[in-house]
């Protein structure tokens, strides 16, 4: 398989963002599973063409890629350093709505720029920041994975949407992370992976992952699950997030609602895993999500393949909210949360902050 460039932050057999030699590498995640490629990324214009059709995807990885972005911003820009990261940052952060973790690592970037006193200090912690970033995904990753392992008795069969492995975080992963850590510890009997319509990440992305981990799995179409847990083949589902609200609803990839609102009517558990970056403490509740609409050519021509009688309209929501009552516990790297979740958010983000230094705005 085709390696990404070195990089001393990565530790997965596979680097989806990776900073070498000054320059910034992506695996384009829209050539996989048939071919693993890496691309580099040298203007500002290359990260948000990136992000916008999902070279690169999932929260937290959209987050790491954006942050090393305004290090390729800061590093080209030959004066004025802070306005040019400035502006990066207001051009990545209109590429994916939902996802917070991009907002997040923008301002958390911008914040070390604007504190820097010179050009040349503003690039060093643009790029400082950015692999600081990047470290903290890992480190969280493998915590999530640890906690959420915990949650599966023995023999569990788990239901899972969307990619949520090391692709999505450049870390370990988070709902993926926990899967692939509870078949280390020998907790699943089986891991059912949705397909996910209409970018496949199921199918193409969570099965690439699981077969680099050597887990066993099956694919299963959404349309399936239902039948699947009134069959008692479903004993938790667990799912990754784009955005938790302040209040515990989450949004994450389209048909995570439908899952939750199926695994309460057949009494299975439903857990999200995310870290405290993807927790969102000026979001009140799931209706103030953004929730980001995609192409129509998405659903009418999956993969480039024109199946839609000609004429059809479609409609494209990229993901949906589950309410907080719909979720049994939110796995964070700071514990598992539970209801309420109000209060068990806002401590999750007041531990993970350093004392004095507000979350981000
Ligand atoms: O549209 P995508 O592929 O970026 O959506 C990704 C998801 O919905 C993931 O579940 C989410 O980002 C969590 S990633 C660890």
């Amino acid at each position: 398989m085709a390696r990404a460039p070195e990089d001393a932050s990565t530790r997965e057999p596979y680097q989806p963002v990776a900073w070498r030699d000054g320059r910034l590498w992506l695996l384009d995640q829209t050539l996989l599973p048939a071919e693993t490629r890496y691309i580099p990324l040298d203007t500002t214009e290359d990260a948000a063409e990136a992000i916008t059709t999902m070279r690169v995807r999932g929260a937290p990885a959209i987050g790491v890629t954006a942050a090393y972005a305004l290090a390729v911003a800061a590093r080209t820009a030959p004066s004025g350093v802070a306005a040019a990261v400035e502006e990066a940052a207001r051009r990545l952060g209109a590429t994916r709505p939902t996802a917070v973790n991009l907002r997040w690592a923008l301002d958390r970037v911008a914040a070390r720029v604007a504190a820097a006193g010179s050009d040349e200090a503003a690039r060093d912690v643009t790029l400082a920041e950015a692999r600081a970033i990047h470290e903290e995904q890992h480190d969280a990753d493998a915590r999530m994975a640890e906690l959420g392992a915990a949650l599966f008795p023995e023999g569990s069969s788990v239901l899972t949407l969307c990619n949520t492995g090391p692709l999505a975080t450049a870390g370990g992963g988070t709902a993926l992370g926990v899967i692939v850590e509870a078949w280390r510890g020998g907790r699943l009997a089986e891991v059912l992976a949705c397909e996910t319509r209409p970018r496949l990440q199921g199918a193409r992305l969570t099965a690439w992952e699981l077969q680099q981990h050597d887990v066993p799995f099956r694919l299963i179409v959404e349309g399936a699950a239902a039948s699947l847990m009134a069959a008692g083949r479903v004993d938790a589902v667990v799912t990754g997030a784009d955005r938790v609200a302040a209040n515990g609803d989450t949004a994450n990839k389209i048909g995570t609602y439908m899952l939750a609102v199926l695994a309460r009517h057949h009494g299975i558990p439903f857990y999200i895993v995310a870290p405290v970056s993807t927790l969102d403490p000026h979001t009140p509740d799931g209706a103030s999500i953004p929730i980001e609409e995609r192409d129509d050519g998405e659903v009418l021509r999956p993969g480039g393949a024109d199946l839609a009688a000609p004429g059809a309209r479609a409609l494209n929501p990229a993901f949906d909210v589950t309410p907080a009552e719909l979720i049994d516990a939110i796995v964070t790297e700071q514990g598992v949360l539970r209801a309420p979740y109000g209060p068990s958010i806002a401590a999750a983000i007041a531990a993970a902050s350093p004392v004095g230094v507000e979350a981000a705005p």
